[in-house]
């Protein structure tokens, strides 16, 4: 049966076409002469469709700050019935109060494979986070790992928005705005308020997701970098308005103030046959992310390998940060090429996509593609015994760093995790270890 809706999600992310551009106005139409020319809000919107304003941001934002889209539906958003509270699975959302934050160095093998068919929604597992959604600051760190797709059935989170990062099976996300592929090696973005749907393009899906109550996340200033490099605009893709015109039962759940509603709507909610706007969903392949490095000595801070950055209300302090670590050369001379030793004041959580990471040797129980780990603000971490020993006396030919794509959520709060997380199986027990036995090599 899941093979059956497989087939047909593949079916549909094929041709896919795009807007490109990060943050710009796009518009798109699925039936010609369904955009409005001229104004937002005709006395009669085209076509019979209802026309709606989708606001990410508070009206009055800054202009480079301010986000909206502007919805033509069969129906309007505002024609359905009451929530109710429907808590369930093993989500869970700021604030977290029910462990305390701990500085001890955790790692994760891969969550494991549920028995029974999980959707994304029920498959959302959470591992923590910070701040308080209802004050719209902080974050929660999710992982999935599901086996089947979403059906009758939509998710929308009011309270923040979903950075999605597949590590195993791509996923065909059906949003209000149309139609988005991401695969492994990509990440998705759900904007906050925006109704889709999870389908999976391979029998099971596994990856990681950031829950940004903050901000929307943005590209990072460039300052000397110049008008150049990093993640560029042209590469985040958003989708081409497709809706569906579908009558019956269909179950939205909506995450609101930390808690899960639903409601059981006459027809599809998504049925947004054109709009315009920047608030809207994107993909974004990390294989195009332009990495900079130095090519003299040292290396810089990681904050050089930003994709996205969820501002705070203090400049340069980031809500959350979106890092990620890709192929590159190393070159510097004189120079402990892997990631320094060091104590944060940034709270760190890292994921593995694909292969393995320079600061950790790896191997079996280590780092591994779907785990992760966390470096809590201030706790002391760095490359393991094996990796500090080999990089203190590798020869410093130019090298390329080819086969690993790891990233980080990087926050700037303490991450308290759930119980679940604390008590978890696949919690990796003596992580500590892989600092042990580092020699002295002091000699006065
Ligand atoms: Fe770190």
């Amino acid at each position: 049966m899941a093979g059956t809706t497989n087939e047909r999600a593949r079916k549909a992310a094929e041709g896919l076409a795009y807007a490109s551009g990060f943050g710009n106005e796009h518009s798109s139409e699925a039936v010609p002469g369904a955009l409005p020319v001229g104004r937002n809000s005709p006395q009669r919107a085209p076509l019979g469709l209802y026309a709606e304003q989708l606001s990410g941001s508070a009206f009055t934002e800054p202009r480079r700050h301010n986000r909206r889209s502007w919805l033509y539906r069969i129906r309007p958003s505002a024609a359905h019935p009451p929530f109710a509270r429907a808590n369930r699975g093993e989500i869970r959302s700021a604030p977290f109060t029910e462990c305390l934050p701990d500085p001890n160095r955790l790692r994760w093998n891969p969550l494991p494979e549920p028995a029974d068919p999980t959707d994304f929604v029920d498959g959302l597992w959470t591992l923590g986070g910070n701040g308080d959604a209802t004050q719209r600051a902080g974050m929660a760190v999710h992982l999935y790992h599901i086996n089947a797709p979403m059906e009758r059935r939509v998710f929308g989170d009011a309270d923040g928005e979903l950075l999605i990062v597949p590590e195993h099976g791509g996923l065909l996300l059906r949003t209000e705005f149309g139609l988005l592929r991401a695969e492994p090696g990509h990440v998705a973005l759900i904007p906050r308020g925006v109704r889709f749907r999870v389908e999976l393009l391979a029998d099971t899906a596994r990856g990681y997701v950031c829950e940004n109550y903050g901000r929307p996340f943005e590209l990072p200033d460039l300052g000397p970098i110049g008008a150049n490099g990093l993640a560029n605009a042209r590469d985040f893709l958003a989708p081409t308005a497709a809706y569906e015109d579908v009558e019956g039962p269909v179950e939205v759940v909506n995450k609101f103030g930390g808690h899960l509603w639903t409601a059981t709507y006459d027809h599809s909610p998504l049925d947004v046959v054109a709009w315009h706007g920047n608030h809207v969903p994107y993909v974004y392949d990390l294989r195009r992310f332009n990495v900079i490095g130095s090519i003299s000595y040292d290396h810089p801070d990681p904050s050089i390998f930003t994709v996205l950055t969820s501002p705070s209300d203090t400049p340069g302090l980031a809500g959350v940060d979106f890092v990620v670590f890709a192929p590159r050369w190393l070159v510097g001379e004189d120079t402990f090429r892997p990631p320094y030793f060091h104590r944060n004041v940034m709270t760190e959580y890292m994921g593995l996509i694909e292969g393995a990471y320079d600061a950790k040797t790896g191997g079996k129980g280590g780092f591994v593609p779907g785990g992760g780990s966390l470096h809590n603000m201030m706790s002391a971490h760095g490359p393991d015994r094996e990796t500090f020993e080999r990089a203190s006396a590798a020869e410093l030919a130019p090298q390329k760093i080819d086969d690993g794509l790891a990233f980080m959520f990087e926050t700037r709060w303490p991450l308290t995790l759930t119980p679940q997380a604390r008590d978890a199986g696949h919690l990796q027990r003596g992580y500590d270890d892989v600092w042990q036995g580092l020699q002295r090599h002091f000699r006065p």
